[in-house]
C-alpha cells in the first residue's frame, strides 16, 4: 500500500511511519518541520517538504497515494484558548485541505489522528465511544468538527475513515529509532524526564485537591508504539473495504501524576523535584478510556503500555 503520512516527522507521526514500514507500506511523509524533527525522518520514507494550508503541494503530493494518515495539528490545549485563529485555520482548514487534495486525486482512505479532548469533562471516568462529546477546549473542538467533517467526506466524496482518540500518548520507540524530542514540552511526562535529566528545575504539579486517592489527576498513559500499530490496524481495515469508525485508543488503566513521578524517581534513580501549583483551567480529575471498541473492531490491545515500558523507553531518549 502506498500511504502518505500527513505530519510524518513529528512524535507520534514518526512512530507512525516505522509501523507502516515495518508492514511492508511505500511510505512518503508530507510535513512542513514546524514541530516535526528532521532527525525524525526514516531513509526509507519519501520526504515531501509542505505545509497542509498549501493546497498545490497537497494536490502533488496525493498523486499515487492510496490511503492517508493525518497527524498534522496544533495540539497545546492552553494555547488553543488563547489562539483559537491559530487552532482553527492549522487543523481545521488544513484538514479540509488534506480531503479535498484526496477528492481530487481519489484517494479513498484516512486514519485521522483524534483525541480524548472530544469527551470534554465526562460524567464517567472510563469512557467509551457513546459517550457524548462535549469539548471543554479550542484543540479538542476542532478535533470533535473534523470528525464530523470526515462524515460528511464519505457521504459525499466515498472517502472512508478511521478517526482515532488518542487517550495520553506517551513513551518513545524501544529500538531507538526515533530521536527527535520536543523543543518546548507542554505534556507531563517530557517535563518529568526534563527535570530528571537536569534540563528543567521543577515539576508544577496542577491541582492536589481532586478526588482521587493521592488528590492528584489521573489520566490514561498509552505507548505511542501502542498507538503507530493502531494506525497500521486502521490502514489494512480500510483497504479491506470496511466501514469508517471512531474509536478510542488506551489502556483503560490509569496513572495519577503522583504515580507518574514517583515511579520515574524509583526508575532513573533521580529525584523528581516538584510543587503544587493550582489545577489547570479544564482538567478533568479522571480520564480513562474503554478500548473494547478498537479491540473488537481493528484487534486492537494496548501491549506496551504498562507504566515500566512507557517511563523506561522515555528515560532512553531524555537521558544524558
Ligand atoms: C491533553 C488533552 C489530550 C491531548 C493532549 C495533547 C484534554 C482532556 N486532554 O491531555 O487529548 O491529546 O493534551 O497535548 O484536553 N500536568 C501537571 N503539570 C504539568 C503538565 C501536566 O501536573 O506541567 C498534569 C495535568 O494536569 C494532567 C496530567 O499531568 O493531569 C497530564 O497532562 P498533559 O500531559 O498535559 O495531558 P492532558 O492535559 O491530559
Amino acid at each position: 500500500m502506498n500511504v502518505l503520512i500527513v505530519g510524518g516527522a513529528g512524535y507520534i507521526g514518526a512512530h507512525v511511519v516505522k509501523a507502516c514500514l515495518s508492514a511492508g507500506m511505500t511510505v512518503s511523509v508530507f510535513d512542513n518541520l514546524s514541530t516535526g524533527k528532521k532527525v525524525n525522518l526514516f531513509p526509507q520514507v519519501r520526504f515531501i517538504p509542505g505545509d497542509i494550508l498549501d493546497t498545490k503541494a497537497l494536490d502533488a503530493a496525493m498523486q499515487g497515494q492510496q490511503a492517508v494518515v493525518h497527524l498534522a495539528a496544533k495540539k497545546a490545549v492552553g494555547e488553543s484558548m488563547e489562539n483559537p485563529e491559530k487552532y482553527a485555520v492549522n487543523n481545521i482548514t488544513g484538514t479540509l485541505n488534506v480531503l479535498n487534495a484526496m477528492g481530487k486525486a481519489g484517494v479513498r482512505h484516512i486514519v485521522f489522528s483524534s483525541s480524548a479532548a472530544v469527551y470534554g469533562i465526562p460524567h464517567i471516568p472510563e469512557i467509551d465511544e457513546t459517550v457524548p462529546t462535549n469539548p471543554i477546549n479550542f484543540y479538542g473542538f476542532t478535533k470533535r468538527e473534523i470528525e464530523r467533517f470526515l462524515v460528511w467526506y464519505e457521504r459525499l466524496r466515498g472517502i472512508t475513515f478511521v478517526a482515532l482518540r488518542y487517550f495520553n500518548a506517551v513513551g518513545y520507540d524501544a529500538e531507538g529509532d526515533i530521536r527527535g524530542l520536543e523543543s518546548h514540552p507542554q505534556n507531563l511526562l517530557p517535563i518529568v524526564m526534563e527535570v530528571a535529566n537536569g534540563t528543567r528545575q521543577e515539576l508544577s504539579i496542577f491541582g492536589h485537591d481532586y478526588p482521587t486517592p493521592d488528590g492528584t489527576c489521573i489520566r490514561d498513559y498509552v505507548h505511542v508504539t501502542d498507538l503507530a500499530i493502531a494506525h497500521v490496524q486502521a490502514l489494512t481495515y480500510l483497504a479491506s473495504g470496511k466501514a469508517s469508525q471512531i474509536l478510542n485508543l488506551g489502556t483503560g488503566k490509569g496513572h495519577s501524576v503522583l504515580d507518574i513521578v514517583r515511579r520515574t524517581e524509583t526508575l532513573t534513580k533521580q529525584p523528581i523535584r516538584y510543587v503544587f501549583a493550582p489545577r489547570r483551567h479544564g482538567d478533568p480529575a479522571e480520564l480513562r478510556a474503554s478500548a473494547a471498541k478498537a479491540k473488537e473492531v481493528l484487534g486492537w490491545q494496548a501491549i506496551h503500555s504498562d507504566l515500566d515500558t512507557i517511563i523506561l523507553t522515555t528515560w532512553a531518549r531524555y537521558q544524558r
